[in-house]
């Protein structure tokens, strides 16, 4: 997508053809730095504080960290010490799994001399990869969004208005995104369409990430707080809910940032249909109840406690909103049952949020 006119990835290559260059999201929408990575360490940092996130974006990243690491040792301890911290950085996102898998299964095989420079070639590979699915993403869920503008335009509506929850934009991913990759199509075609954005507490990535990606890009949104969705769709003011996933089980659970399953309840109770945009990466093909199986990354209390925000002469300050001595928890997941989720918009095409359904566009799938 573009940054004041400029194509921009969340992430590539810098100058020097072997540090890796990443958007410091823990900045935004406040200020748009560029932080530069010159070792593994550093990108481990990176997604484990944030810097990066989204669960495609995580895997990038963890593949150029492996790259780095390749760069000052390619013996094969190396390469196993630096695979395992990345592997730790967060627990949720499969793609984290799936990326360093694959780089591993290039690398291992290779002599030290040639793991550096396959390893810069297959990080951008999957980078290249990863902005594919998400536009063919888009295309199919343009499709779906299509069809049912069809509809509401014939019932009198004046837009399609659709709520999303956390940030499974261009931002979370290399670019396009997954969830907001069909806003984006249905917009640049001049269809209208309004985006709900819930505000995603307690780290905010629908209030800071969501709306500055939708402003930039000139699509029409509310940023509303995160309890106010089902209300919404009580009264008929939204046409569809649409998010992304860190991790779906092979039978259709979807797990997703905090508080996409009470969305996904009350869309079910309102008949709003429940869609989720995934690329393949994020199947995890050797799990089948996401309630039971799934790890729930739990982040710390002061994410809870505390919020960032920008005072009216510019400043970024961070306050404390509770009570001291008031303990405070952080489960960053939930798991969305796929009895609650009407279709996964995969980059293959659509499909029910079943076993069945997901083998029939991935018949590969382990
Ligand atoms: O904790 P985050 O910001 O990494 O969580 C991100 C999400 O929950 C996204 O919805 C998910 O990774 C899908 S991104 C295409």
């Amino acid at each position: 997508m573009k940054v004041n006119g400029t194509p921009t990835r969340t992430i590539w290559l810098a100058a020097d053809g072997a540090s890796v260059c990443i958007i410091d999201q823990t900045r935004l929408p406040h200020a748009f730095e560029v932080i530069t990575l010159s070792s593994w360490q550093q990108a481990a940092t990176a997604i484990k504080e944030m810097w990066v996130r989204g669960a495609p974006l995580i895997g990038a990243t963890a593949a150029y960290g492996l790259a780095l690491a390749m760069q000052t040792d390619a013996s094969d301890s190396g390469l196993e010490l630096a695979a395992a911290v990345l592997r730790g950085t967060r627990p949720t996102a499969v793609n984290l799994m799936w990326a360093l898998d694959r780089m591993l299964a290039v690398l291992r095989p290779l002599p030290q001399a040639q793991r550096r420079a396959a390893a810069y070639a297959e990080a951008a590979a999957l980078c290249d990869e990863d902005v594919a699915m998400n536009y063919a993403i888009g295309g199919h869920g343009l499709e779906v969004f299509r069809t049912l503008w069809d509809q509401r335009r014939a019932a009198g509506a004046e837009r399609l208005n659709v709520l999303t929850h956390c940030n499974a934009g261009w931002l979370a991913t290399v670019d396009w995104g997954t969830a907001l990759a069909p806003i984006y199509r249905f917009h640049d075609l001049g269809l209208p369409v309004h985006v709900w954005v819930d505000e995603t507490r307690p780290r905010n990535q629908g209030a800071s990430l969501t709306a500055w990606e939708l402003n930039s890009h000139g699509v029409p949104h509310t940023v509303i707080p995160d309890n106010v969705g089902g209300h919404l769709m009580q009264h008929g003011m939204v046409d569809v809910c649409i998010v992304g996933t860190d991790r779906t089980t092979r039978q259709g659970d979807v797990c997703n940032k905090i508080g996409t399953y009470l969305k996904a309840l009350a869309a079910h109770d309102t008949g709003v249909p429940f869609y989720v945009a995934l690329p393949g990466p994020t199947i995890d093909w050797a799990l089948a109840d996401g309630v039971a199986e799934i790890p729930i990354e739990e982040r710390s209390a002061l994410e809870v406690t505390q919020m960032t925000g920008r005072t009216a002469d510019g400043r970024v300050e961070t306050v404390t909103i509770t009570p001291a001595g008031s303990p405070a928890g952080n489960w960053g997941f939930d798991v969305t049952p796929a009895r609650l989720v009407t279709g996964l918009i995969t980059e293959r095409g659509v499909c029910p949020a079943s076993e069945a359904g997901l083998r029939g566009l991935y018949p590969e799938g382990v």
